[in-house]
């Protein structure tokens, strides 16, 4: 298919231009969302959280990077310290707070990592 997006009879939703990247014929089968979307990101950077390395692809967000480094919570309720990391995504319900260079309460889900960032949990 190619043209603008849609979704088909079988219901899946189309991209917005042809196959690309030499993904022609394959299906989903190993395809990354960077070879879906063309994307040629820039060299990724470590950030520290808690002082171990986390690594980060330019413009994920801090929550992003702990999500695809396998961290998923990073801090706890202040009554009956329930586990808590991303949960909206979307910076609504303020679960995923964390400390950016000694800046506190920034959700995780909106602020972006930057080379160098010192991140701490609680
Ligand atoms: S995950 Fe809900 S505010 Fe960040």
């Amino acid at each position: 298919m190619s043209g603008v997006g849609g979704s088909g009879p079988d219901g899946r939703v189309s991209g917005a231009s042809t196959v690309r990247n030499g993904d022609e014929g394959g299906g989903m089968s190993g395809a990354s969302p960077y070879r879906l979307v063309g994307a040629r990101p820039e060299p990724g950077f470590e950030v520290r959280v808690d002082g171990r390395p986390v690594p980060v692809v330019p413009g994920q967000t801090v929550g992003a990077a702990l999500h695809a480094a396998g961290i998923r919570t990073w801090r706890t309720t202040r009554f009956g310290d329930r586990r808590r990391g991303l949960f909206c995504g979307i910076g609504v319900c303020f679960d995923c707070l964390v400390t950016v260079n000694g800046v506190e309460n920034l959700r995780a889900c909106l602020t972006e990592a930057r080379p160098g960032d010192e991140v701490t949990t609680s």
